[in-house]
């Protein structure tokens, strides 16, 4: 689970760099164009297969592990702890990674597979043509509800990645007093900061706002 933990993580924070793109002014030529590049890069293409293996092993051995904690919680003790020995999100990762994948699944459905499959408009720039994914962005992100769906789906991210980073750093066995502060520090940082500018994405595109940097992509 630490291992393709950690592969998502790293895919977090190239997805949340390109997309970032949407958060400054110009942002529908930056980011198309930021996009595309992923989506035509072969590299990127071939790693697309090793994430969606990564998410699927990580899912099922998230219930996997799950069902045998819950079987040991059981059997174990004639008295529960209650809530006294874990914090509720560790407690509660099953639970929230499922909402992420109800997230995950409406997300795809909204991006992924009219990416791959068809169903977007396109757009010239110098002559060459791009999808859209911009205006898909507009388009899903004009209702209200999934925009609060989407927060939902951050805030839910966040909290699994709080526990999640630590967990991982300690099963990977960097638990050692001068690393540990840090790698904690480091989690702690990234499962805020990475789900909170996600969630500025479908605020920034429903609300029409952009941060002024003078149309120039200050990430790509
Ligand atoms: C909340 C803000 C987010 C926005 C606006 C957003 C937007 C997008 C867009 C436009 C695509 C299509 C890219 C393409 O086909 O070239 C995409 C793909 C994807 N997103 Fe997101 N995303 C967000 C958050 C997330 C989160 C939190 C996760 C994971 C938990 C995630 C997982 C994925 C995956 C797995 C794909 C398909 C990967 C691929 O195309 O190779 N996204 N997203």
């Amino acid at each position: 689970m630490a291992l393709t933990g950690f592969f998502l993580v790293v895919f977090l924070l190239v997805h949340c760099y390109i997309n970032a793109n949407v958060l400054f002014s110009n942002p529908e030529e930056n980011f198309n164009r930021a996009a595309h590049f992923m989506g035509s890069n072969i590299l990127i293409r071939i790693m697309e297969i090793g994430l969606f293996l990564g998410f699927i092993l990580h899912i099922v051995q998230g219930y996997q592990l799950e069902i045998q904690n819950r079987a040991s919680r059981k059997s174990r003790y004639a008295v529960s702890a209650g809530n006294k020995t874990s914090k509720w999100y560790s407690r509660s990762m099953a639970l929230l990674g499922t909402l992420i994948l109800l997230f995950l699944v409406l997300h795809l459905v909204h991006f992924w597979v009219p990416s791959r499959f068809g169903g977007l408009t396109e757009v010239q720039y110098d002559g060459k043509t791009y999808h859209n994914l911009y205006a898909q962005m507009q388009d899903i992100f004009a209702v209200p509800w999934v925009v609060v769906v989407y927060l939902l789906g951050c805030f839910s991210l966040s909290w699994h990645l709080l526990h999640g980073v630590q967990s991982a750093a300690q099963t990977l066995g960097i638990t050692s007093k001068n690393y540990y502060g840090t790698i904690k520090t480091i989690g702690i940082v990234f499962s805020i900061a990475v789900p909170l500018i996600f969630a500025l994405m479908p605020l920034f595109v429903h609300f029409g706002w952009q941060i002024n940097t003078g149309g120039v992509s200050l990430l790509f």
